[in-house]
């Protein structure tokens, strides 16, 4: 898959501006950390490269093809979004078995039986929930949850993940093992993962590459090395240590 790129992004919730991005870049199979303070547009900047969210202006250079994302129509995005996984900040669970859950995406898609038993098995046996296939989704940890909705986008094989504070509410256990399946799935799939987070050191052990966003904008971009270890802007020299004041 060639590199996604994105330009001239702006998104406004009645007439004012939450989020503009000149220009971003983000190259295949790197897992890119997404961090800033609460309410600078991390959320809103995934639900819009995830087509959910329709920007004012913007454009994405997204598997070969340059899309227009203030005037997508849904028929258009759909067979993209299918490619893209999105696991949101707070994901729902229906209330049927794991298995179901996982499932869900395949049956839109028209998958088979067959096809669906074995892609949902190995699905689950990547976030090391195997054993959870026939339980209800609603009895599942915290923990377990999270992996779950991430399998439920891996199930469907995409190009794109995207995760919006996965960790957030999990004890440091769950986390690694969060952690340690991404990094197999880096390992394991063609694919490339955006994560969004406010978990500093977690950004430093599983990502690549790292941007910062305040006030809407990508204030800045690098190696995750250089970014924490030589931030240039004084706002993310501020953000790191706790200083920023929002
Ligand atoms: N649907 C909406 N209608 C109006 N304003 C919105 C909407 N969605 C987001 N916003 C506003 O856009 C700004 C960015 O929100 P966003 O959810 O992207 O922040 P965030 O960086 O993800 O924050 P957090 O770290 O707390 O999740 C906020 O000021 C928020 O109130
Ligand atoms: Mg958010």
């Amino acid at each position: 898959m060639n590199k996604l790129k994105l330009s001239d992004l702006e998104v406004a919730y009645r007439g004012k501006t939450v989020l503009r991005v000149d220009k971003a870049v983000f190259e295949h199979r790197k897992i890119y950390g997404i961090v800033g303070p609460s309410g600078s547009g991390k959320s809103t900047l995934l639900r819009a490269m995830t087509l959910l969210e329709q920007p004012a202006a913007g454009r994405m250079d997204v598997f070969g093809t340059v899309v227009d994302l203030s005037s997508l129509t849904h028929a258009k995005g759909l067979p993209l979004q299918r490619r893209i996984g999105y696991v949101p900040q707070k994901p729902t669970m229906f209330d049927s078995t794991v298995f179901d859950n996982v499932a869900l995406g395949l049956r839109y898609r028209g998958t088979d039986r067959t096809a669906i038993r074995s892609l949902v098995t190995e699905a689950l046996e990547l976030v090391e929930l195997g054993h959870t296939a026939k339980q209800r989704a609603h009895t599942l940890s915290g923990g377990e949850a999270q992996r779950i909705a991430l399998a439920r986008v891996l199930v469907y094989q995409p190009d794109l993940l995207f995760l919006d504070e996965p960790t957030a509410n999990l004890d440091p256990y769950h986390i690694a093992i969060f952690e340690r399946v991404l990094k197999a799935i880096q390992q394991t799939r063609d694919i490339t993962i955006l994560i969004v987070t406010h978990n500093l050191q977690q950004a430093r052990r599983l990502t690549d590459e790292c941007l910062f966003i305040h006030k809407g904008r990508i204030v800045e971009n690098g190696s995750t090395e250089a970014f924490f270890t030589r931030p240039k802007s004084p706002e993310l020299q501020d953000f790191l240590c706790g200083r920023m004041i929002y």
